[in-house]
């Protein structure tokens, strides 16, 4: 008979051939793979029945822990009452309510909210807004995009090209034409060993004012920064930078985009970064934590003024061409709608608030361990960064990726730069157990 077959879903599949694996060494994976079959709170299971403490909230995403009751039950029960419907033309209760209840946590006046089902599909789709925003103003000739080096907003052509890491954009072409790209904010020499926000960098923000010099502001449709760059490797913005950033934007009606697709939903304590640092930008992308990673999402948080730029014209017109068939998806919504009540039931942005001092001193006692040469710490995030084995760039992290696995900590690397990022249910014995076992491992590696 059709149906879940709980035996295939955790045993080792007889071939793994056939998934072309995405970011992933393929051939590597397959040699040696690293299955997990099962998720409850902290802890993923691996098919050996290992439990495997999971440092990394899945990827950026499980902020209230693994298969959390409310959130399978809303799940469940949405998926058998309405298991699909269109918003195109048509409607049903929950992406109102959702949009709504974000409306409320979004800051400013960031009131409207446009649905897709990724980080890259909200990237995509906050860019187009911007553009679209200006034509329907009156001022087309705003279509230039400005992101950042060392920026990552998604694998979308968009996302790609404001995209600032070059592994992720060489093998496409040569991208959206009209962008440009700010200069990223990392100095080892002056920032390393920061606790928080570095003091040195706030005038990289300046280089702005030279972009806009030379393209003139009247030709830039938006710019688009992660208030923290995570994947590229945690990137905590000096103080004073995105303040500065939103100054001359506003300066040049430029719109400010917030990509929070990681720092959204308690990452940093608080609904968004752009709270946290007390910047409010016109738009901003988030996905991940706001489905807990459940259920696929992304959404673009719109100033109302964007909104109703849109609304004019006659009414039997669509306002805006784009949209995806998942756009508002009844069962992401419904796991959305739970995963928000957990975050303010259980209180878990205000809970791990209160770990941020003992997170960042686990952190930094990993200072003076063989080839570490920097960490960098904010909110509920850690990058330590290992000096690369010469002539041999990221087989140190991987090494020490590896070896963590086997030790039974899930940990996260990009380049030779160690990311933690655990869910917000983490307590003292599991940063503890965190930090500790990446620290043995270093040090067994020297
Ligand atoms: C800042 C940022 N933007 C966009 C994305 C892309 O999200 P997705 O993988 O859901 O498309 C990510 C993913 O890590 C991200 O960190």
């Amino acid at each position: 008979m059709a149906g879940y077959d709980s035996q295939r879903a955790t045993s080792m599949p007889n071939n793994l051939e056939s998934f072309f694996m995405p970011f992933t060494a393929n051939r590597q994976f397959k040699k040696a793979p690293r299955m997990l079959v099962g998720a409850q709170d902290m802890h993923y299971v691996a098919v050996d029945g290992r439990r495997i403490l999971d440092g990394t909230a899945g990827l950026w995403c499980v902020n209230a822990g693994h298969a959390r009751a409310p959130i399978v039950k809303a799940v469940q029960e949405q998926v058998a009452r309405l298991d699909y419907a269109p918003n195109f033309q048509m409607g049903h209760p929950l992406p109102f309510e959702l949009a709504s209840r974000l409306a409320t946590m979004a800051p400013g006046n960031l009131d409207h909210v446009f649905f897709a089902n990724s980080g890259s599909e909200a990237v995509d789709t906050a860019l187009k807004i911007a553009i679209a925003y200006h034509r329907a103003r009156g001022e087309g000739h705003r279509t230039r995009l400005i992101g950042r080096e060392r920026g990552y907003h998604g694998v979308g052509f968009g996302g790609i090209s404001v995209g600032g890491i070059s592994s992720k954009r060489k093998q496409f072409g040569a991208l959206l034409p009209g962008v440009d790209h700010l200069p990223h904010t990392y100095s080892l020499a002056h920032q390393a060993f920061t606790r928080g926000q570095p003091e040195w960098g706030a005038h990289l923000a300046d280089d702005l004012e030279r972009l806009c010099a030379l393209h003139d502001p009247s030709t830039i449709a938006a710019v688009i920064v992660e208030p923290v760059a995570g994947s590229t490797g945690v990137l905590v913005p000096p103080r004073g930078y995105l303040e500065r950033l939103r100054q001359i934007c506003t300066k040049h009606g430029i719109l400010l985009i917030f990509d929070e697709v990681i720092t959204g939903f308690g990452r940093l304590g608080k609904g968004f970064g752009a709270e946290y640092f007390g910047v409010v930008p016109d738009m901003i992308t988030c996905a991940k934590g706001i489905t807990n990673g459940t259920i696929p999402m992304g959404a673009v948080l719109l100033a109302k003024d964007i909104y109703d730029a849109f609304m004019s014209g006659p009414e039997n017109v669509i306002e805006l061409f784009h949209g995806y068939t998942y756009s508002g998806h009844p069962v992401a919504c419904a796991a959305a709608l739970a995963t928000l009540d957990l975050y303010a039931e259980e209180d878990l942005f205000g809970r791990s608030t209160a770990l941020h001092d003992y997170w960042a001193d686990a952190a930094h006692s990993l200072k003076g361990l063989p080839h570490v040469i920097d960490v960098r710490n904010l909110g509920m995030v850690a990058g330590i960064e290992l000096e690369p084995l010469p002539g041999k760039p990221t087989a140190r992290a991987y090494d020490a990726f590896v070896k963590c696995f086997e030790k039974g900590v899930l940990i996260r690397y990009t380049a030779d730069i160690i990311a933690l990022s655990p869910p917000l249910i983490a307590g003292k014995p599991h940063i503890d157990e965190i930090f500790g076992t990446l620290g043995d491992v270093l040090k067994a590696a020297a």
